[in-house]
């Protein structure tokens, strides 16, 4: 299968270099989040069949929504990821300001510039209370929190949180029926996903094992 990145036109290629160059500096899992979050994106575009003006904007707005964790202090990434609102906050300011920067520089009008840069700067409004300004800005968030079930993330997250798998798990399933974002492409992917992870973070096939050689 081609890399996800091969699906992006011409100017959107031209963007994700710069995007990619960010994100690369910012938290250590961000390149690869926003990569697979592009991937989500595809598959949602295409199996709800999204509007070419919808997609020109999600796109660049997925790219870009989480450079702003290259643009402020490592120190400031407290918990690596597990952020104070003040932290959060700041990486979406930043992070919508210089997405403005490059979409003007990417040739996107002043409407897109604005409406994508809006998404950027607040695409993670849920942390902290607050509606969304653009109502496509779901679709990221959609998107976004997705991730959660990829393994790298789940992963990471029972490692960083200290938590048993099933309640990480539980506390994935509360998020995403609090902010209820899911479109019916998000709610199958993640199953899933969900399914996926189960089987892996099973208690493992080597524990059976040595239970068995134990007994013999
Ligand atoms: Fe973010
Ligand atoms: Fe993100």
């Amino acid at each position: 299968m081609l890399p996800t990145t091969a699906r992006l036109t011409t100017q959107e290629t031209a963007l994700w270099k710069q995007a990619a160059a960010l994100l690369a500096h910012g938290r250590p899992w961000d390149l690869v989040h926003t990569e697979e979050c592009l991937g989500y994106a595809f598959e949602i575009a295409a199996s709800e069949r999204w509007p070419p003006d919808l997609r020109r904007l999600v796109i660049p707005a997925v790219m870009l929504h989480d450079i702003g964790w290259a643009l402020i202090p490592p120190e400031k990434h407290e918990g690596r990821g597990y952020s104070r609102e003040e932290s959060r906050i700041e990486h979406m300011r930043i992070g919508a300001q210089r997405a403005g920067e490059l979409l003007r520089k990417a040739g996107y009008s002043e409407e897109e510039t604005r409406r994508v840069a809006t998404m950027v700067g607040e695409h993670d409004n849920p942390y902290i209370g607050k509606p969304f300004a653009n109502p496509d800005t779901r679709h990221l968030r959609e998107i976004d929190i997705l991730w959660r079930l990829n393994p790298i993330s789940f992963g990471k997250d029972v490692a960083l949180l200290a938590i048993p798998p099933e309640d990480l798990l539980k506390r994935i399933r509360e998020q995403f029926a609090r902010e209820d974002v899911l479109s019916p492409t998000g709610t199958r992917l993640a199953e899933e996903m969900e399914v996926a992870l189960l089987s892996a973070f099973e208690k493992p096939i080597i524990e059976q094992e040595r239970r068995n050689e134990g007994t013999q």
